[in-house]
């Protein structure tokens, strides 16, 4: 299975659902001052944030590499599938927003490529709204292993932080009569530090916001760029 396909099997165990509505609000007022009608969210995961658009009156479609995500955006009765960025005709959008590790998932030697095709879909002056994990998110909240337990399925997902990486094993378990049926795969996600972003020069910096979800310390940094 396609591990982004496993995670998106997992996501439901984790729960991280407090954590994820706290991010979504803090985006969601961002975007209501920016004044923009038409939002591509890109690795929309479940369809929760593009829910939260779609009620908030924006025109809103999302994007995402794991088609079990893509269902169950389309269960919410929101627009989403697996195209990629280059397949949109350019200046499609007024904003593209990249909402919870979505940047860290791209390998540090192609996050150029990734701002050139978020910069093609935006209209002259469109904004990118996006998030990455600080170094204590990383470290320090993502960094562990934790186990869960739920109806007929058991998971476990070990994560370690080096080299400016984090490796997350996940093995689940999925019980069918006497005997489980095991599954495993493994995700990486890359440390992308400001002064690494910046120096990519695609898009114009305009302003940067520290959010803490899991403690009191900054764990993610959200980025507001504009298209220059
Ligand atoms: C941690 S999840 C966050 C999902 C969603 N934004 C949310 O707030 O729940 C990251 C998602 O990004 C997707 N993803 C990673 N890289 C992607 C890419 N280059 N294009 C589209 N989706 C991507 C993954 O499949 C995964 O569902």
């Amino acid at each position: 299975m396609n591990p982004l396909d496993l995670y998106a099997k997992i996501e439901p165990l984790i729960g991280f659902d407090e954590q994820y509505e706290k991010l979504y609000q803090i985006y969601l007022d961002w975007l209501k001052s920016l004044h923009v009608k038409t939002i591509l969210d890109v690795g929309c995961g479940n369809g929760k944030f593009l829910n939260h658009l779609q009620k908030n009156g924006f025109n809103a479609q999302g994007i995402e590499r794991s088609l079990h995500m893509v269902e169950r955006s389309l269960s919410l009765g929101v627009e989403a599938s697996t195209k990629e960025l280059k397949e949109f005709p350019r200046g499609s959008f007024d904003c593209v927003v990249a909402i919870a590790d979505v940047l860290n998932y791209i390998p540090s030697d192609e996050v150029g490529l990734f701002f050139e095709e978020v910069s093609g879909v935006l209209k002259s002056g469109g904004y990118f709204l996006c998030d990455v994990n600080t170094l204590h998110g990383f470290e320090s909240v993502a960094d562990g292993v934790m186990a869960k337990e739920k109806d007929n399925l058991f998971l476990c997902v070990e994560a370690t932080y080096e080299d400016k990486q984090l490796q997350t094993y996940i093995t689940l378990f999925e019980k069918e009569g006497d005997l489980y049926h095991k599954e495993q795969g493994s995700i990486t996600q890359y440390f992308h530090s400001q002064t690494f972003l910046k120096k990519i020069g695609i898009f114009k910096f305009c302003t940067t916001k520290s959010v803490s979800l899991f403690g009191r310390e900054s764990d993610k940094t959200i980025m507001l760029l504009q298209k220059k």
